[in-house]
């Protein structure tokens, strides 16, 4: 469980761009983060894995308040957090198998992973996991061989290996094709139920985040405008949540037939 209270972030001198956030999001349970770019969304997924220091509030996962924690502690407690990037993240030269022991970098003594010498254990989870995801076979291409739904899934898989307690993934489906981005989604909400994770996934494609997840959290500038399952997220709320932005920047061109929100369930 993620609990997220009061949070505050402010960069600088200026207006916060978190304005006094709170959130619960139980395992198992898939929350899309949908607003207008700008609002905040790679902000608070931040503040929650720390690259960005919060300025006020409390962030805890599974009772361990994640604000408050320094060095090694901090450390320890970011290796339960998977991060899912937009660009993947992948380093090209270095193969398949190599980008997702690096997972396990936080764990492992430095020789090791320097020398490439994985413990039996890490090398029999990494391929269960890329049996799971269905890129085993690839486990010795270089990572720049590998389309982009492919390279998305070696970044899933890596995150993994961190033996997460939540996964955050911003904009996870912004660079592949249609087609591609509803397999990842897909694969985060079964991921999801398998290892009883909270998921939060910044998005900006709403037909997606309707179709995907269990439940819509609406940012405007640094505030939530709405939290509550995809279908209550009607045209007064997405005018809220967009207000003054035209609908093609609204992350979908119109509010999707009702036979398409029937398919999901
Ligand atoms: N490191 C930083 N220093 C100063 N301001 C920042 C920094 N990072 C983000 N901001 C500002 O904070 C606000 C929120 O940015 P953030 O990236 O969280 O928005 P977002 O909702 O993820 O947008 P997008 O949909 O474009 O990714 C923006 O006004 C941005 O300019
Ligand atoms: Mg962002």
């Amino acid at each position: 469980m993620l609990k997220i209270s009061n949070l505050v972030k402010r960069y600088g001198h200026g207006e916060p761009v978190l304005k006094g956030l709170d959130l619960e999001v139980p395992g198992n349970s898939v929350v899309a983060i949908i607003g207008a770019s700008g609002a905040g969304k790679s902000t608070l997924l931040r503040c929650i894995n720390r690259l960005v220091e919060p300025t006020s509030g409390t962030i805890a996962l599974n009772d361990i308040v994640l604000s408050d924690l320094k060095g090694r502690e901090l450390r320890a407690a970011r290796r339960r957090i998977g991060m899912i990037f937009q660009s993947f993240n992948l380093v090209d030269r270095l193969t398949v198998m190599e980008n997702v022991q690096s997972g396990r970098l936080g764990y492992l003594p430095f020789w090791r992973a320097a020398s490439r010498r994985y413990p039996k254990r890490d090398i029999r989870r990494a391929y269960e996991l890329m049996e799971r995801v269905g890129i085993a076979h690839y486990a010795n291409k270089r990572a720049d061989e590998l389309s982009g739904g492919e390279r998305q899934r070696v970044g899933v898989v890596r995150a993994l290996m961190q033996e997460p307690e939540i996964l955050l993934a911003d904009e996870p489906t912004a660079s592949l094709d249609p087609k591609t981005s509803e397999q990842i989604m897909e694969l985060l909400r079964s991921l999801s139920a398998e290892f009883a994770l909270p998921v939060l996934i910044n998005i900006h494609n709403v037909a997606e985040a309707r179709l995907y997840t269990d439940r819509i959290v609406g940012m405007r500038y640094g505030k939530i405008m709405f939290d509550a399952e995809p279908s209550r997220l009607d045209k007064a709320a997405m005018d809220e949540i967009y207000a003054g932005l035209p609908a093609e920047e609204r992350g979908e061109e119109e509010t999707p037939a009702p036979s398409l929100q029937v398919s999901a369930a």
